[in-house]
């Protein structure tokens, strides 16, 4: 079967709609089709400054969301990117083929370290692409043999260029090793904007609160986000990008999680106005996260079978990654253990 492979930070307390809308949905529908490894990168999250005990708790929520959302452990490899050192392994040689140039030219590092500035910002953030490309390959399939897909948002679009032209280049130094993957990025929904900032991006780093839809937020609090979410002039629920960006995100939010194409939303509301919209929005998207949230809460009260949970994913990740980096260490001319 096909593999996939994807990742999320474990960065806050809670997932947001973009994260949910734009991969964590494919991640659940691709386990029916592929054989998929889904892996909380917790070695990603300390490429910026952070809390250890946070770090700690948050990761935790992270893989009870994930099950709560539909990854089912007993078909997906669930796993914690931390227990699995050959990520780190991987990273290394990558970054031996990575050009200093290239690595330079990532969008997300210019972006994130001009915030941080120049004392802030860590190698580990620079290199960051690159254990991204570690992580993505380790599970690839034979050559020939199958496709490797990574289901994420279009902000991961340059990091899985970069990720195809490391395995290209490995292959072609060392032989035949990698499968290019390829990015599986939803048609409507791979860019879910922030609700105040309608222009920027839905984001854990750069949003204020009331920009994002948090998975776990209460019922009261994201009716009135949503309630409260920037509108363009005029009254009309039409899908513009250009003169309505507001109502275009809702528009595209609304339409994701309930199927009905975003045509047949404009005539459904083309007498209403934003109010009547917007309040039917909310319903729609408390109807896809009260439940998550009420079982995220119930996972989290057992932690001894989530961490069994982690210890079977870890188990059987830790194996095919043991397996590819043999192959890399011998093709790279590394002298083999105990031979
Ligand atoms: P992260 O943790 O920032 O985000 C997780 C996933 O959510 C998607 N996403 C969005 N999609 C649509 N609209 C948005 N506003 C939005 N915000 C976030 C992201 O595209 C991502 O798919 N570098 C990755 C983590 C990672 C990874 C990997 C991903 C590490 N190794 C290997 C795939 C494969 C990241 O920061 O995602």
């Amino acid at each position: 079967a096909p593999r996939v492979f994807s990742g999320i930070q474990p960065t806050a307390d809670s997932f947001h709609l973009g994260n949910y809308l734009g991969a964590l949905r494919q991640w659940v529908s691709l386990q029916d089709t592929h054989e998929t490894f889904y892996c909380v990168v917790d070695l990603h999250a300390i490429t910026v400054e952070h809390d250890p005990e946070l770090l700690r708790r948050r990761t935790r929520v992270s893989v009870a969301q994930l099950i709560a959302m539909g990854v089912d452990p007993d078909r997906a490899t669930l796993f914690v990117q931390s227990h699995v050192p050959e990520h780190a392994e991987l990273a290394w040689v990558l970054g031996c083929l990575t050009g200093f140039g290239e690595a330079s030219r990532m969008t997300q590092f210019k972006d994130k370290s001009s915030k941080q500035g120049a004392s802030g910002t860590s190698v580990g953030l620079f290199t960051y692409p690159v254990l991204q490309a570690a992580d993505i390959l380790l599970y690839t399939p034979e050559p020939g043999t199958a496709a490797l897909r990574v289901p994420v948002g279009e902000d991961q679009r340059q990091h899985l260029e970069l990720t195809r032209t490391l395995a290209q280049r490995f292959n072609h130094r060392f032989g035949e090793t990698f499968v290019a993957p390829e990015a599986h990025i939803p048609e409507g929904a791979a860019k879910i904007t922030d609700l105040q900032e309608p222009d920027a991006k839905m984001s854990k780093s750069a949003s204020s609160p009331q920009g994002i839809i948090d998975v776990l937020e209460e019922p009261g609090p994201m009716r009135k986000k949503i309630m409260r979410a920037v509108t363009d002039t005029g009254s009309e629920v039409v899908y513009d990008e250009e003169k309505k960006a507001g109502v275009t995100n809702l528009l595209r939010i609304y339409s994701a999680l309930d199927g009905t194409s975003v045509a047949d939303l404009e005539a459904k509301y083309a007498e209403s106005g934003y109010g009547q919209f917007k309040k039917d929005l909310a319903e729609v998207v408390l109807g896809t996260f009260t439940p998550i949230r009420e079982r995220t809460t119930a996972l989290l009260d057992d932690p001894a079978e989530l961490d069994r949970i982690l210890e079977k994913g870890a188990e059987r990740a830790g194996a095919v990654a043991a397996r590819t980096m043999e192959i890399v260490r011998d093709r790279v001319g590394f002298v083999g253990r105990g031979r």
